[in-house]
């Protein structure tokens, strides 16, 4: 029987996820790999900047799908849905950008990718582990300047043009 959101391929199961940077992705591969022990069932766990893949297979079948590579599948899939959930804040910051010549502004033309990094570093420094900075789409506030919106709270800011001031903000997010 397949596993939801898993391709089987040449013999496996995979699936893969992306991230916003490679800590976060190194981070759940530690605990794929924790979890693969306690099933004494053991994957294959690649990652990289902003991706992470999993496959599983079970060799002493002839290298074939088993209830094994199904149960992990399965307790991968809740790892990582309790990893997605347990930020205490999420801060997601347009990074948008609108061809030169546009109609409106938009936030990516205004450094907001900069801003976020610096906002980012700051928080990692201060060490917010448990608030995620990441990258929107927009957010249909473009005429105010870079914006973003802190959950769950669902406070706006529009960051401040250096990157200096967009590091301090980290203060708000303790
Ligand atoms: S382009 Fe950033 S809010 Fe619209």
């Amino acid at each position: 029987m397949p596993v939801s959101g898993w391709d089987e391929v040449d013999g496996g199961l995979e699936r893969s996820w992306s991230f916003d940077d490679m800590a976060e992705a190194a981070r759940c591969a530690q605990r794929i790999a924790v979890l693969c022990d306690e099933h004494d069932h053991h994957a294959d766990v690649t990652f990289g900047w902003g991706h992470l893949k999993v496959r599983t297979t079970t060799h002493d079948a002839g290298h074939t799908v088993t209830g094994k590579d199904r149960a992990l599948a399965e307790a991968v899939d809740a790892l990582m849905a309790e990893a997605s959930t347990s930020f205490r804040k999420h801060v997601f910051v347009c990074l948008h950008e609108r061809p030169e010549g546009a109609q409106r502004p938009s936030c990516g033309r205004r450094g907001s990718t900069e801003l976020m990094m610096a906002l980012k570093r700051s928080a990692k420094a201060m060490g917010l582990g448990d608030v995620r900075v990441q990258k929107s789409g927009c957010l249909d506030r473009c005429e105010e300047g870079p914006s973003a919106v802190v959950y769950p709270e669902a406070t706006w800011w529009t960051l401040p043009d250096d990157v200096e001031a967009a590091a301090a903000l980290a203060e708000h997010l303790r």
